[in-house]
């Protein structure tokens, strides 16, 4: 190799870079880690008071001019570079781009912290439908008898031992997934999981559909609000759930990207991908609206009165759908496996990139990667979410992360990567050449230009309104510590990290190079 970022195979008992099996595998894990809880809890309620089906356009526009741009610039960077952020962003450029890459792993961090409290909730939420544990009120049992919220929100540590039993075991099998590799562990759990998601969630909405009142639901959902589509909120919120919803900004998809063979067609899986995640989130709007519009019939309510999204949704609607019909033990056991099958799929996605990146950097084993990562995000996960306070923690902590976590740590890697590296033009032909779609100058121009925009703007508006009103009227206290507090140690975090020196080097190996390596030679003509 004339190169001299590649070095020659170095280190004998560093093993070669760990593949996915197929393409078919990648998109398959690619899929697992989109379908989330964004697409079964946050997309059905966000379309609703966005303008219903006129929604969708907006919801389209952002697909296509940010999500799956920036999905091709995620699988550009991990396939081109060979590594998880931290090392994908430092090959890319220098020590402070290294320092982005840490951003996204500690948002990674961050997420898994309060995702596996949701898991452990909906495991337990999948036996309660069989026992209907919460009687008359599904409302007080929830922060009553099962996470005993506090009465006030503060900050305290008395522990939940129903909430944290269950949370251990999400993280024991999260962790033995990760710690089996990639092949072992992700292949597979996706290849078992993601097609009985499939199936489970095809059987809940048909019978959603079946369920008086469901048409009501529907006409609720899919009923266009034309005149929403002047709001630049509702722009700026099709765009918000394009990015949590694709799992795009945040290190997932570089991290699974780095496993491909070198000639795999990005763009083609790419599309796959993104319209896969989409058509699961219309599905899950159909199914629960339909089963919303079957709740108001059976208590003479308006649709918005009972509609709402993620923990409401969830933990408080659905089960009392269980309880007023026969078919509800059905409809709650399928919803809840669903939203632990989606979630653990994903979660499994976001605790890899914080392995791989501290596996690079510390040139660890995978096995000894996954306690040293492993260990802490479950100490504090445990520590944090299974108290009687646990809740308010998730929600502050849901609220900023994503804001100025995911969006503004996306809005950095582009801006640094397309104007100030300018790698652009490099990872374009990066992309045309291993793909069989070529999208040429038209993605330049969307990643260069359109999503910084969109994104710029989505920042600004989301900062003011955050320092003028108190989010959910929480104090100030607990906002400064688990919101503004969380978000700005990311900065000051990942800038330690990119200090710290690398035990193994940071240049491109011909074995992290999976197969060959010549036509990077031919890229630099
Ligand atoms: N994309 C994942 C979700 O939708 C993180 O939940």
């Amino acid at each position: 190799m004339s190169d001299s970022r590649y070095s020659q195979p170095s280190d004998p008992t560093v093993s070669r870079r760990e593949l996915f099996n197929s393409r078919n595998v990648f998109i398959l894990a690619a899929i697992g880690s989109a379908v989330g809880l964004g697409n079964i809890w946050r997309f059905p309620y966000v379309a609703y008071t966005n303008g219903g089906g006129a929604f969708l356009i907006p919801y389209l526009v952002a697909l296509l001019s940010a999500g799956i741009p920036l999905l091709f610039l995620d699988y550009a960077l991990g396939h081109r570079y060979r590594a998880s952020p931290p090392l994908a962003l430092r090959r890319a450029g220098r020590k402070w781009t290294e320092m982005l890459g840490w951003w996204q792993v500690l948002v990674c961090f961050v997420i898994a912290v309060y995702y596996a409290a949701i898991l452990a909730w909906a495991s337990m939420y999948f036996i309660f439908s069989f026992t209907e544990a919460w009687g008359d009120d599904p409302e007080a049992f929830l922060m009553g008898e099962f996470l005993q919220r506090a009465e006030t929100p503060h900050i305290g540590f008395d522990f939940v031992p129903q909430v944290a039993v269950p949370m251990l075991i999400v993280w024991i099998l999260t962790l033995v997934v990760i710690g089996l590799g990639v092949r072992k562990g992700i292949s597979r759990a996706n290849i078992v999981m993601i097609p009985l998601l499939l199936v489970m969630f095809l059987i809940l909405v048909a019978q959603s559909l079946t369920l008086p009142g469901a048409v009501d639901g529907l006409n609720a959902f899919f009923t266009p609000d034309w005149g929403r589509l002047a709001a630049p909120g509702v722009w700026a919120a099709a765009y918000g759930q394009i990015f949590f919803s694709l799992s795009v900004g945040f290190g997932i998809m570089i991290t699974y990207s780095s496993y491909l063979r070198r000639r795999t067609n990005l763009t083609g899986s790419g599309l796959v991908v993104g319209f896969a995640n989409s058509s699961f989130e219309l599905l899950a709007g159909i199914g629960v609206f339909s089963v919303l519009g079957f709740m108001a019939a059976a208590n003479g309510r308006a649709i918005d009165e009972v509609a709402s999204d993620g923990i409401g949704l969830a933990f408080i609607a659905f089960p009392s759908i269980v309880s007023s019909t026969p078919v509800g033990p059905l409809l709650g056991a399928l919803f809840f496996a669903s939203l632990v099958f989606a979630g653990f799929t994903s979660m499994i996605s976001i605790v890899e990139v914080c392995t791989a990146a501290i596996q690079e950097k510390l040139g660890l084993s995978r096995g000894k990667a996954t306690l040293a990562v492993g260990l802490p995000m479950a100490t504090a996960s445990m520590v944090l979410l299974s108290t009687t306070t646990g809740l308010f923690f998730l929600d502050i902590t849901d609220e900023f992360i994503n804001k100025f976590g995911i969006l503004l740590g996306a809005f950095a890697m582009v801006i640094a990567v397309a104007w100030v590296l300018r790698k652009l033009p490099l990872l374009q032909r990066h992309l045309d050449r291993v793909s069989t779609l070529k999208f040429g100058r038209a993605w330049l121009v969307l990643v260069g230009a359109v999503v910084p925009v969109v994104l710029g703007y989505i920042l600004v508006s989301e900062f003011i309104k955050h320092i003028t009103t108190p989010y959910a009227g929480y104090p100030l206290g607990m906002l400064g510590i688990f919101g503004w507090g969380m978000a700005g140690s990311l900065i000051v975090v990942s800038a330690l990290l990119a200090f710290t020196p690398w035990r193994r080097g940071t240049r491109q190996s011909i074995d992290e190079d999976g197969l060959d390596t010549r036509y990077e030679e031919i890229m630099q003509k």
